[in-house]
């Protein structure tokens, strides 16, 4: 196995990751989250829902999902003929696993004749047994298209709490929540806004309703790198995973970005490596494979939500 040595240099790995993806005619998607080489190694880097499009979209007969399982699953769903790997089959989303088909459909029970709005971050199961889809970037829209006044929000309740504030609908909230972004603590933001009084706070809603309270501005995260170009300002506090601080620095030098905690970190973003990366290519490891009947049914889900954004 050529490819299997540890000693290759990230040039070499590079080389060796750009010939495969040729031969194999593939497209590296890579999440905002993933580690800096991966993120270069990449074809395209986004958000959830930027991702999704790209799957939706792209030619190639590969595709390589560098993120976390449900992202590569809704790869997968949006383009089932296509081969669609995962470089880390262990790379998983807490929060996604806190709710299962079970958990679902007895918070469906509880609350009968509510549409169910589901966070991307779910599994496929569930998402084959809700209405509609929802990212970061488009939740409050999603939801505001809903021919509804209660909507059950799953698994998110920090998402459905920042929703519930922006929309005149009752938000009826799953119990979810993200562990990455519950470490960042309302203390951290104002300990960073003391050492940079002029820099402005951003946040991914999935952070807790304390730290949203404190921040100029709350996105996605492809919304924050957007709003950073647009941004005159020169410092910026960034209330979300590390990953992100990469594409930041990168395509602004001039800039200054300060994480709340070095904490805040997704274990399972930091799953993929450009080793695993260049295995992946070459053994063609790990599929996602999924029950037809319920790519059928999650992908319109995630078509409804495509076809509001
Ligand atoms: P984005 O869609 O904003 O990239 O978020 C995905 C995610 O998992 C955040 O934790
Ligand atoms: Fe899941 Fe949170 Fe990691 Fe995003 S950052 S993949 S929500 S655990």
């Amino acid at each position: 196995m050529v490819y299997k040595k540890t000693n290759e240099s990230t040039s070499d790995l590079m080389t060796i990751i750009q010939e495969r993806k040729k031969a194999r005619n593939a497209i590296i998607l890579a999440h905002n989250y993933q580690i800096d080489e991966v993120q270069d190694a990449a074809d395209f880097v986004g958000d959830s829902l930027e991702l999704s499009r790209k799957a939706a979209d792209t030619s190639a007969d590969v595709i390589v999902f560098c993120g976390v399982h449900f992202m590569a699953e809704t790869a997968k769903i949006l383009s089932p003929q296509k081969t669609v790997l995962i470089p880390d089959i262990k790379a998983g989303c807490p929060m996604a696993d806190m709710i299962t088909v079970e958990k679902l459909r007895a918070f469906k029970a509880k609350y009968p004749g509510r549409p169910v709005v589901a966070y991307v971050n779910t599994s496929a199961e569930v998402k084959a047994e809700v209405d509609i889809c929802c990212t970061s970037a488009n939740a409050v829209k999603i939801v505001d298209s809903v021919d509804a006044d209660e909507i059950l929000f799953v698994p998110d309740k920090c998402l459905a709490d920042y929703v519930a504030a922006r929309t005149t609908k009752k938000i009826i909230p799953f119990s979810g929540f993200c562990p990455t972004h519950h470490r960042i603590l309302p203390e951290q933001i104002l300990k960073q806004k003391e050492l940079h009084p002029n820099a402005i706070v951003i946040a991914h809603p999935e952070c807790t309703r304390a730290v949203l309270d404190l921040a100029d501005g709350i996105f996605s995260t492809s919304g924050m790198i957007r709003f950073v170009d647009e941004s005159p300002e020169k410092e910026f506090i960034v209330a979300t995973e590390l990953g992100i601080l990469h594409r930041l620095k990168r395509s602004h030098p001039d800039k200054s970005f300060y994480s709340p905690s070095e904490q805040t970190v997704c274990p399972n973003m930091k799953k993929i490596t450009l080793e695993k990366l260049a295995w992946s290519l070459e053994d063609m490891q790990y599929p996602i494979e999924l029950p037809q009947e319920i790519i059928e049914k999650a992908r319109g889900s995630i078509e409804r939500m495509i076809a509001v954004t």
